[in-house]
């Protein structure tokens, strides 16, 4: 499977800008070895996915609903996404976590709504610093896993430690072997299908650190937020890959 190299730029991006750095990734692409995807806020899905269409550069979201449709002023549902040209979805992302309260529940029920929409989600977990040091990083990304694929999972999984989602803090390659080992043992375990689901390695990644990263055993890709938003250095973890 080609690694699979996101960008997801949070709450970044006005009109002007996001179609800059959409054009400015377009035009820098050359032959794709990898998958490639950008995650813009909703309000430029639409045009980011105009200005990428047959680019081999795929569309996705952030977050959605997960109702079909319906009485939830402000929300907007996965067929929504779809229908603007999305064919990824991040979810669970530790932001929304701490940011929204998001609990495993409401990302199994997510990844549930996702797939029934024809969307792929990527499903983010990961450990803060502080159970890091006290030793239960696979405690807590264990109980994530178990709590957020659902029982039939058909999707990705991001692993981003907390700690070093952008503070250019990057876990040792033993650290993220180590942790992507476990993660797939565990897909293995609670999934039918947990041999091939991608894993994506996501936290700092830049395009010093991204060829490295991408060749630990079980990094299928990374997920990239600072430097997905300059659209030489995403180009250059895409060459990374
Ligand atoms: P970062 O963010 O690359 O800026 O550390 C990664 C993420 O939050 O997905």
């Amino acid at each position: 499977m080609r690694p699979l190299i996101a960008g997801n730029w949070k709450m970044h991006g006005l009109t002007e800008d996001s179609a800059a750095l959409a054009r400015g990734i377009r035009a820098g692409l050359g032959d794709l070895s990898a998958e490639v995807l950008v995650c813009p806020p909703f309000t430029q899905i639409a045009a980011v996915a105009a200005i990428l269409e047959g680019s081999g550069v795929a569309v996705g979201g952030q977050n959605f609903y997960p109702a079909p449709l319906g009485p939830h002023t402000g929300e907007i549902s996965a067929t929504m996404l779809r229908d603007l040209g999305a064919r990824y979805v991040i979810l669970g992302h530790s932001e929304r976590r701490a940011d929204q309260g998001e609990t495993d529940a409401m990302v199994a029920a997510k990844v549930k709504a996702a797939v029934a929409a024809g969307l792929i989600p990527i499903v983010c977990v990961g450990e803060t610093g502080a159970q890091r040091a006290a030793g239960q990083q696979e405690a807590v990304v264990g109980g994530q896993l178990a709590g957020s694929l659902g029982a039939e999972f058909a999707g990705v999984v991001a692993y981003e430690p907390i700690w070093a989602i952008g503070t250019g803090k990057v876990p040792t390659v033993a650290d993220i072997r180590g942790m992507h080992a476990f993660i797939r043992a565990e897909l293995v375990r609670l999934q039918p299908e947990g041999a091939g689901t991608r894993i994506l390695y996501g936290g700092s990644v830049k395009p010093g650190n991204a060829a490295e990263i991408l060749a630990v055993p079980e990094v299928g890709g990374a997920l990239v937020g600072g430097a997905s938003l300059v659209a030489d250095d995403f180009l250059r973890i895409i060459a990374a890959a």
